[in-house]
């Protein structure tokens, strides 16, 4: 658990009103407490944020929760000024936000904070180092700098090789780890990321929040963290807060969400988490390792390094066997460097869009089950060890909840 220092972004009592008028009707309708649908009907303005105040702590990563229309976005373009806003305050390290413009606005934009964004537009023409360097090459920082800070950034996701690699060879998840390096670059005390895993697949988006706790680990920056997603917010958060038409709904940890949702609308989205109940396999499986051919036993087993087993697969990539840490090793002990003599065959097989609940009862068998395409190839690796503990994270929470609801 990182250690938390004093509140660093303060959004007090901040209003957002889009129209024409902002500080007209529209405004006095707001504060006399109607809600953005009435605002809407009978002023024409769309009301973006509604009395929002809350405070981050350094070195804390606070999510905002809510569906798309809420005010998530609009919410994190008012700490780096993107958003004027029609009433209120946002206090970050000290400034007054809304006091700073030109030059000024521009210095503090890049010393202060990162912007992660769901799609993040890398220059095609440029390779990932200068990506990753760019908005140093704005500071006229020199480039042997800039590019020592950029390969530290890149070694922080896991892409130094690919430094010199055009961006376009990148895969998305890389190319959104290549964004996140670039926020990191310049060594930002905040960083500001909106929706930034949402264009994901399930497993990258998942790898992706790991390294990015990890990174927050080592580095104790602070994050703000947009998301749609409450399975995210709750997996990331160290507080999360819920919106609902520009106004916050709750404000708390995840536990606290869960066990004393504020209002209806936050019990239902937690009812959502029930979903966590039916994760997919393909959020939890590992890439596809089969046993490379003709290795002896010994070898074989020293190719599981740490995981608890290994499919073989036929010529057409079909899994026809199983070799487990535990049955090579007896069969070594009796003195057969054979793998085919410790292979078994009836090991479990399941599908990508199969949920968790479906392969509990295989898991508890404790042997790693063989994820199959349509086609029948084996196209993942599920370690029961991986299904037990997600489950058991969700479960928890999901007990906890109950307890307190409907106790
Ligand atoms: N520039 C704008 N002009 C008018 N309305 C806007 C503008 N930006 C956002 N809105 C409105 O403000 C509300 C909140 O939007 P936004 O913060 O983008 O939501 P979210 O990020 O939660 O999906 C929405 O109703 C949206 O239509
Ligand atoms: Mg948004």
């Amino acid at each position: 658990m990182v250690e938390l220092g004093e509140e660093i972004i303060r959004l007090e009592h901040v209003y957002k009103i889009f129209g024409p008028q902002p500080q007209g009707r529209a405004f006095d309708l707001v504060k006399a407490g109607y809600g953005k649908d009435v605002v809407l009907q009978r002023s024409g303005h769309v009301v973006g944020l509604n009395d929002v105040d809350f405070s981050i702590k350094r070195g804390e990563i606070f999510v905002v929760m809510g569906l798309s229309g809420s005010g998530k976005s609009t919410a994190i373009r008012t700490v780096n000024k993107l958003h004027d806003i029609t009433s209120g305050h946002v206090w970050v390290d000290g400034t007054d936000v809304q006091t700073l413009n030109g030059p000024a606005l521009q210095a503090f934009r890049r010393e202060k904070m990162g912007m992660v964004f769901q799609h993040f537009a890398l220059f095609p023409h440029r390779n990932v180092i200068d990506n990753v360097g760019y908005g140093l090459k704005i500071q006229k920082v020199d480039k042997d700098t800039r590019d020592a800070a950029s390969l530290k950034a890149l070694s922080l996701v896991g892409l130094e090789p690919y430094a010199f690699n055009a961006t376009q060879e990148l895969s998305g998840g890389m190319q959104q780890r290549v964004g996140l390096a670039r926020a990191l670059a310049s060594d930002p005390d905040i960083l500001l990321m909106d929706e930034a895993f949402s264009a994901l697949d399930p497993l990258i988006r998942r790898q992706m929040q790991d390294e990015m706790m990890e990174i927050q680990n080592e580095l104790q920056k602070t994050i703000l963290f947009i998301t749609h997603d409450l399975n995210e917010a709750l997996r990331i958060g160290d507080r999360v807060c819920i919106m609902k038409d520009g106004l916050v709904v709750q404000i708390g940890t995840p536990e606290e969400i869960l066990t004393q949702p504020a209002t209806g609308y936050v019990a239902e989205f937690v009812q959502d988490v029930d979903q966590g109940r039916v994760i997919e396999v393909n959020e939890v499986m590992a890439e596809p390792q089969p046993l490379a051919p003709n290795l002896s036993l010994r070898d074989a087993l020293t190719s599981l390094d740490g995981r608890s087993g290994a499919f073989t697969v036929d010529d057409a990539g079909k899994p026809i066997g199983l070799l487990t840490l535990a049955d090579g090793l007896r069969v070594t002990g009796l003195g057969s460097d054979d793998v085919s003599a410790a292979l078994r065959t009836d090991f479990d097989t399941t599908t990508p869009n199969a949920t968790l609940n479906e392969v509990y009862a295989a898991a508890g068998r404790g042997l790693p089950i063989a994820v199959v395409n349509e086609a029948g190839e084996l196209t993942g690796d599920l370690d029961p060890r991986q299904i037990m503990e997600e489950m058991g994270r969700v479960e928890s929470l999901i007990d906890m909840y109950e307890r307190e609801v409907f106790m």
